[in-house]
């Protein structure tokens, strides 16, 4: 990397930064020296009932045991709501954007305040107790804020399923947790189209006994069905709830939420989020990632069904008393300016977004950004996939005007928060590196044995020691958490990343090692998609790899084995298509299917995903090794009928 890839840190932002070069390396000498005396000190951005004594007490090895503040108490809501009413009760919390460009609302802390107490109160009343779960399935409303808030307060753990999941995927959400109540809306809105999420609702609920009340939100005023006894109005039980609520008094590490993610196997995994560690870690690495200064408007674009939503629209922002933007709608709708105008509709001085929307708008040229002022943008952030040079230029230079510093932050669902990233105001950005861990993150690359690399070099990306916002463990099933991130290398927590360092020290992330794709910055296990095609009649076997896609970053490739009396059609591959959409959701809908007579397989029955992933790519003339196949043959057959 030649020194006119660095983007130096700019003077003015350095100057009025929260962390400045000097305070950073301070900061992270600190955390490694003593990291209980520096997380001692920095908890304290919290408002704790009773403040903890014990800091750190955490074990990567054995059964793993991870515990932050241990014998501290507070309430996550409280320190989202209460504790800013006092200084800024009046001031916007919230700003809602609609999907339509003429719909939009500003909710106060104090406003915020009052509709999370009164559903707190409509929850207990319901029977809602203090550790149950509490599933959410709700477009990007305000209330989707309030029912996260509204759980958190009365201490009931939220399991957010994005909107875009099928009935079959909340179900099975709903059914690993075993959830006692759904919040969900009639219908949400996204790109001018509506989505029926109480109709997905009900038909998931057939399976879920479970669940024995169901609060809708009248979003679209759509006519749905309400079963009496179990469905009951959001606007009707907060109506007529006291706007008064004492939050619950919880322990550090009690649960706050649940939220699935894929993993390499075909059952999703509940990452088990806890409260104290959690909300240190969401409220530390919003304010200094995006240095953060009172008074400026905040938007992530993220979905509050994606962990980037619950840390970075809802706990980060709220427990720093920001005014954080909610976007009910795309990129494009109605236009591909619109999120251009909604900055400056609103002002917005810091915006949050994912590569894979920066290359969709780029493709339509520098015209609809230009159509605005964009004069109020200070920082820039991107998350969820590497972002390539190319995307993150036309970011800085059309977007920013080469004047906003640009966060690429590197982080999980299981993280919690963001783990590398620059800090405007401190470190030197390369377009396409996440760069440096933030104080108190240790990462660290090892060889495949689990060796320790040193220098510049790449290899596996694992975290060596703990963070307050890690994952606690897999709901319900602990052994699979030590399983899935302890095991392949000992002591270490494994990301299931590659990456490699440069001769700066500056990550730069290679993408998944392991069988999980990452499409639009949304994570999907092949597994997952393999099961949902095995599951229609005509199909036989199916294999499933990720591919380059120009705007997705990745896209699915099937591989289909249909069965003997099938007849590969176009018909039928559109149907395999709508199949997945309907039994997983949109986001997991293949790009390209491959009829395949057969697959590679070693001689003990074993796929070889290495080869299907080179076909898929379109780089058959370095396959590698093809001598332990059982049938060579089958690769031949493969590439010469490649499909897309
Ligand atoms: C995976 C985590 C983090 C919230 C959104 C996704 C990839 C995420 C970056 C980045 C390169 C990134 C990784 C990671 N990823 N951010 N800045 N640069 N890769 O959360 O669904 O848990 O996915 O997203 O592969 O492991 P997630």
């Amino acid at each position: 990397m030649s020194d006119a890839d660095v983007v130096p840190v700019k003077p003015e932002i350095a100057a009025a930064a929260l962390i400045p070069r000097a305070r950073y390396d301070e900061m992270t000498a600190r955390a490694a020296a003593a990291p209980d005396e520096f997380w001692a000190e920095e908890c304290k951005r919290i408002d704790w009932m009773k403040a903890p004594t014990k800091i750190k007490n955490t074990n990567f090895t054995g059964d793993v045991s991870i515990k932050w503040f241990e014998d501290g108490t507070l309430n996550a809501a409280a320190n989202c709501l209460d504790r800013h009413l006092a200084e800024r009760g009046d001031q916007v919390a919230i700003i809602w954007e609609g999907d339509d460009p003429n719909d939009s609302k500003k909710v106060t802390y104090r406003e915020l305040h009052e509709q999370v107490c009164r559903l707190a109160n409509a929850l207990s009343a319901q029977g809602v107790k203090k550790g149950d779960v509490v599933t959410v399935y709700l477009p990007m409303i305000v209330e989707a804020a309030v029912a996260l808030l509204a759980c958190a307060r009365i201490g009931a753990i939220h399991s957010v399923v994005f909107g875009g999941f099928s009935p079959d995927s909340l179900a099975n959400r709903i059914q690993d947790c075993n959830s006692v109540a759904l919040i969900t809306a009639d219908e949400g809105r996204r790109g001018g189209r509506k989505v029926a999420l109480k109709l997905n609702a009900d038909e998931a609920l057939k399976s879920c006994p479970t669940v024995k009340n169901v609060i809708v939100v009248k979003a679209t005023g759509g006519d749905v069905a309400m079963q009496a006894g179990r469905d009951v109005w959001y606007e009707d039980v907060t109506a007529a709830a006291s706007p008064a609520h004492t939050p619950a008094e919880m322990n550090a590490e009690d649960p706050l939420f649940i939220l699935y993610t894929s993993g390499s196997t075909g059952k999703p995994k509940g990452v088990l989020h806890t409260t104290g560690g959690y909300m240190v870690w969401a409220s530390f690495t919003h304010q200094y990632v995006f240095d953060y200064h009172p008074g400026e408007v905040y938007w992530c674009t993220a979905d509050v069904g994606w962990v980037t939503g619950h840390t970075y629209i809802v706990y980060g922002p709220l427990a720093n008393g920001a005014t954080t933007l909610m976007f009910e709608g795309i990129p494009n709708y109605p236009d591909t300016s619109r999120f251009w105008q909604v900055v400056d509709k609103h002002q917005v001085n810091i915006f949050y977004t994912a590569p894979t929307a920066i290359r969709a708008l780029m493709r339509d040229g520098e015209g609809p950004v230009h159509k605005t002022s964009r004069k109020s943008l200070r920082i820039l952030g991107s998350v969820g996939e590497p972002i390539n040079p190319e995307a993150w230029n036309w970011y800085y230079r059309v977007v920013g005007e080469n004047r906003c510093p640009i966060v690429d932050t590197w982080w999980q669902t299981e993280t919690g928060g963001i783990l590398i990233s620059p800090l405007p105001g401190a470190i030197a950005q390369k377009p396409g590196s996440a760069t440096l861990p933030l104080p108190g993150v240790f990462p660290i690359l090892v060889d495949g044995e689990g060796q320790r690399l040193h220098g510049a070099t790449e290899g596996n990306l694992c975290i060596a020691d703990s963070w307050p916002g890690q994952m606690r463990s897999l709901y319900g099933d602990h052994a699979r958490f030590v399983q899935t991130y302890f095991s392949t290398f000992k002591g270490l927590y494994f990301t299931g990343d590659g990456a490699r360092r440069d001769a700066d020290g500056y990550f730069w992330i290679t993408g998944r090692v392991d069988d999980v794709i990452n499409v639009s910055g949304h994570r999907m296990g092949t597994a997952e998609v393999e099961s949902a095609l095995v599951l229609h009649p005509k199909v036989a076997e199916a294999a499933v790899v990720g591919f380059p896609h120009e705007i997705k970053g990745q896209g699915i490739y099937a591989y289909v084995t249909l069965v003997a009396d099938a007849e590969p059609t176009e018909a039928l591959r559109k149907e395999l298509v709508a199949w997945v959409r309907k039994e997983i959701g949109p986001i997991a809908a293949p790009d390209v299917i491959q009829w395949a007579p057969g697959l590679p397989k070693t001689r003990s029955g074993k796929i070889m995903r290495r080869i299907l992933r080179k076909i898929a790519a379109n780089e058959t003339d370095s396959l590698g090794d093809t001598s332990t196949l059982a049938d060579p043959g089958v690769v031949t057959d493969l590439v010469d009928n490649r499909a897309g």
